[in-house]
């Protein structure tokens, strides 16, 4: 597969669900280098997901652009595809059609796309179960599925909706760990929106904190540690503690719309509630 990644420059971004209540965030700048890893945290209401959404090009911004490679996104591409929490794979189909389901409906012809298939499921290391139907996989191997299905389509870009927020955390770090190390391999940029500060500090290049209500960007902070990056690592831990003061201070007490959130910023080793 050839996939290189999105330089990506958010300008003066703004989005309201009603005309008439308040807007979800206006003015929003972010920019993205091209193959980085970048992680959107922040508390449960402030907007990731309407951001992630707009970038995916799902909902239309009610001001301001996102340019990818310096040209205006309006719509939904293959070029950019996006991993929800629920895989939404066809049930009645085996493995292998359910990756390969985009080429087919591109239109291509059988044998190229057996081996683009082949490939894909050899990245996410389930080249094993081709043949079988996805009932009989594990939650954590229908995110692998759902993975390989975005990596045919050779995107420059995917975009992570907390996606493994309903894995045990066996499972979740190792996907942690896999998305991470295939995006660096194929050179596509990431984008994964979570509230889970270690996902961040395991998958990200950079990591921006996004908070109150309008939501901003408060912070940001690069992520410059060695791969693989593990959990128990000092170094890990080490940016968990700096990125978790930079959150409380940035972030603050909920208010407003995030004030009723019924999930909170956590790590695994400490749970952040700081309900108003
Ligand atoms: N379809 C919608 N219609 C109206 N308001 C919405 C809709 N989706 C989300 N919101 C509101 O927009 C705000 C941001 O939501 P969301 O982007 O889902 O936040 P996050 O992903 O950070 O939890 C919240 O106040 C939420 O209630
Ligand atoms: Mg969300």
């Amino acid at each position: 597969m050839s996939i290189r990644g999105v330089e990506i420059n958010i300008h003066g971004l703004g989005y309201r669900y009603s005309t008439r209540g308040n807007p979800t965030f206006t003015n929003l700048q972010l920019q993205s280098r091209r193959g980085e890893a970048l992680a959107i945290i922040g508390r449960s209401g402030c907007g990731k997901s309407t951001l992630l959404h707009i970038i995916a090009g799902l909902n239309r911004p009610t001001e301001g652009v996102i340019e990818f490679d310096g040209k205006k996104v309006d719509g939904p591409s293959s070029r950019w595809v996006m991993m929800f929490q629920a895989p939404h794979l066809y049930p009645w189909m085996k493995v292998s059609q359910n990756v390969g389901v985009g080429l087919k409906f591109a239109g291509w012809p059988e044998k190229e796309k057996a081996e683009r298939v082949a490939e894909a499921l050899r990245l996410v290391e389930l080249q094993d179960y081709a043949e079988v139907s996805v009932q009989d996989l594990s939650g954590g191997q229908q995110q692998r599925v759902a993975l390989a299905r975005s990596l045919v389509m050779e995107p420059e870009l995917l975009l992570l909706d907390e996606p493994f927020s309903a894995l045990d955390a066996f499972t979740r770090s190792s996907l942690q760990r896999d998305v991470r190390s295939i995006a660096k391999k194929l050179g596509f940029n990431l984008i994964i929106v979570t509230h889970d500060i270690d996902e961040a500090i395991l998958m990200a290049d950079r990591a921006v904190i996004m908070a109150g209500a309008p939501g901003k960007i408060v912070t940001e902070f690069e992520v410059p540690l060695p791969d693989p990056r593990q959990r128990q690592d000092p170094a890990v831990q080490a940016m968990r503690s700096r990125l978790m003061d930079a959150f409380h201070s940035a972030a603050g007490k909920p208010t407003g719309a995030d004030a009723h959130g019924e999930e909170d910023v956590d790590t695994d080793s400490e749970s952040v509630t700081q309900h108003a």
